[in-house]
C-alpha cells in the first residue's frame, strides 16, 4: 500500500449543503462512462442526508439507475428489517423509492450463518462482478466508495487493533466483534478492496466528529487514515466537523 496519497479536503458550511456537494459528485461519477457504474454505500448517520436526496428531484432523475449498482462497504450482521441494517437503511432512504432494478442492489447476507460464510458470499459476488479475482489498479471495481468516520477513527467495519486492518488478500471479511456500538457482528471491505475506486468519498458531519477528524487528518495511526483510493481520495466534512486549520477551504 502507499504511504501517501494526496487527499482532498472539502468542507461544505452546513450539513445539507454536505449532502448535495456528495449527491453532485455521485451524479458526476456514475454519468462518468456509457456503461455499467458501481457505488459502494456506507452506514451510520453521515449519508443519510445523501440517500434522501438521491430519492428526491433534481438528483433522482440524474442518476441512471437502470445501470447503476449499489454495494455496501459494511453491514451489521442483523436481519434486513432490523433497525441497525445498513443496506435497509439504504432501501428505506432511498433505493426502495426510486425503483431499483433488484439484481442493481447487492446486499451482504447478513442472514447467513455466521459474518465468516457472509463474507465469502460477498466476496464471490464482488469479484463475478468484476469479473476477475484480482484487483486491477488501472481498472477499478468502483466508480465511487462513500465512507464514514467513527468516533474512534475506525472506518468502514475496519476498528483500531483489528487484524482486518492488515488483511491483504481478502476482498471482505467477518468480525466477530465490533469495536464500538451498535455491538454486534459486522461484515467488511478491506482497505484492498475499498482502494479500488475512481473515488473514495468520506462523509464526515457535525462537531462531534472534530476531535477524530482532526487526530486522523494530523498523521494519527488509526484506521480511517490507512484508507487509500486508486482514483482520488476526498473528505467532504461540513463545517462543525472541520477542524480549524480547514475552516477556511
Ligand atoms: C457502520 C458504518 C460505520 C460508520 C461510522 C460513522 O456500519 O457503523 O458503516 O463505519 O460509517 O461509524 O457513523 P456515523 O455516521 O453514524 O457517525
Amino acid at each position: 500500500m502507499a504511504s501517501k496519497q494526496h487527499r482532498n479536503i472539502v468542507v461544505a458550511p452546513d450539513a445539507r449543503s454536505l449532502a448535495e456537494t456528495a449527491a453532485r459528485r455521485l451524479v458526476a461519477r456514475v454519468n462518468e462512462g456509457m456503461g455499467r457504474a458501481a457505488v459502494c454505500l456506507t452506514g451510520g448517520s453521515s449519508p443519510e442526508g445523501l440517500y434522501r436526496l438521491l430519492a428526491e428531484n433534481p438528483w433522482r432523475a440524474e442518476v441512471p439507475w437502470q445501470r447503476v449498482h449499489w454495494f455496501m462497504g459494511d453491514d451489521r450482521f442483523v436481519f434486513e428489517d432490523d433497525r441497525l441494517s445498513n443496506m435497509g437503511m439504504a432501501r428505506r432512504l432511498f433505493l426502495d423509492r426510486v425503483g431499483v432494478p433488484r439484481a442493481n442492489v447487492h446486499p451482504m447476507a447478513t442472514d447467513a450463518n455466521y459474518p465468516e460464510a457472509a463474507a465469502r458470499l460477498y466476496e464471490d459476488e464482488l469479484k463475478a462482478f468484476y469479473g476477475a479475482d484480482r484487483l486491477d489498479p488501472e481498472r477499478p471495481l468502483f466508480d465511487l466508495v462513500l465512507m464514514g468516520l467513527g468516533s474512534d477513527g475506525h472506518t468502514a467495519s475496519l476498528f483500531p487493533h483489528s487484524q482486518a486492518l492488515e488483511e491483504r488478500e481478502h476482498w471482505v471479511v467477518g468480525i466477530a466483534k465490533a469495536g464500538m456500538e451498535p455491538f454486534v457482528p459486522r461484515v467488511t471491505l478491506t482497505f484492498p478492496a475499498l482502494a479500488s475506486t475512481r473515488e473514495m468519498l468520506f462523509l464526515v458531519d457535525g462537531a462531534g466528529k472534530r476531535d477524530i477528524l482532526g487526530r486522523v487528518l494530523g498523521g494519527e495511526d488509526l484506521p480511517a487514515g490507512h484508507a487509500r483510493a486508486d482514483g482520488d481520495l476526498v473528505w467532504l466534512l461540513d463545517r462543525a466537523a472541520a477542524p480549524e486549520e480547514h475552516h477556511a477551504l
